[in-house]
């Protein structure tokens, strides 16, 4: 039954998607990041391929295999992939999903050597990174743009702030507080907000999740002036 419903909706249109961490280097041989597998992105992208689209996967480090028939694009760090996903929107973009998990802080300086341990206690350092999804959505030639929020708590008020805030249209809430979803999961369940409505899908395959998000975000796509 999936992919016959979203058989050709995003047919010509091209669609960017952020997945996997970031990966902030500390020195050579050390780095900071976060938990994210790349897998709720990477499914995202072959069902927006599945749905008829041009698509841009912009990855951080993950280890999991390229979709096929998709432009992948690797990057490191969050400054990298700011660069690229703002390039990949250059080109022309209809549709910007961003499902990186990215690092909000990465150290102020690389060593360029490794650190060597010395005291008991050491501080490292960071500054703010910057942030692609609310960069691309705040351009004059936006795409239609689509944010995930990974909350512990208050998941419906964070979100939705969150959307207001980056001036998403939709945002996908994820709680990632449930055992056995997200994350590094292969299942997901997720709610999506817009202005004035919400729709809970899964708990389910990151893959079915994936199809039901590009048929939902096609709709109001179609909708959106
Ligand atoms: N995001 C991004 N660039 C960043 C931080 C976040 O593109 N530097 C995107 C994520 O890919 C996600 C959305 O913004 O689509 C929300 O990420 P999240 O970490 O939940 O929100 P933050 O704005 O970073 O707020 P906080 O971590 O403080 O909750
Ligand atoms: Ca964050």
């Amino acid at each position: 039954i999936q992919g016959a419903s979203t058989d050709g909706v995003l047919s010509g249109k091209r669609v960017v998607i952020t997945a996997g961490p970031t990966r902030e280097p500390i020195d050579p041989v050390r780095y900071i990041t976060n938990h994210s597998s790349g897998k709720m992105g990477y499914a995202l992208a072959a069902a927006a391929r599945d749905a008829g689209a041009k698509v841009v996967l912009i990855s951080g480090p993950v280890t999991i295999p390229s979709p096929e028939g998709v432009d992948v694009q690797d990057v490191t760090t969050a400054q990298d992939m700011l660069e690229a996903a703002s390039a990949a929107v250059d080109e022309g973009c209809d549709l910007f999903i961003a499902s990186a998990a990215v690092a909000d802080y990465r150290p102020q300086t690389c060593a360029g050597d490794k650190i060597k341990k010395s005291s008991e206690e050491m501080a490292l350092a960071l500054v703010r990174n910057p942030d692609t999804l609310a960069t691309i959505a705040d351009r004059k030639d936006a795409p239609f743009t689509v944010g995930f929020a990974a909350e512990t708590t208050d998941v419906a008020k964070y979100a939705t702030d969150k959307m207001q805030r980056k001036k998403l249209r939709m945002i996908v809430a994820n709680d990632v507080s449930v055992p056995g979803l997200g994350f590094n999961s292969d299942n997901n369940a997720v709610t999506v907000f817009w202005p004035g409505g919400q729709r809970s899908i899964g708990p389910t395959s990151k893959q079915q999740v994936a199809g039901s998000l590009i048929e939902l975000i096609s709709e109001h796509l179609k909708d959106s002036p």
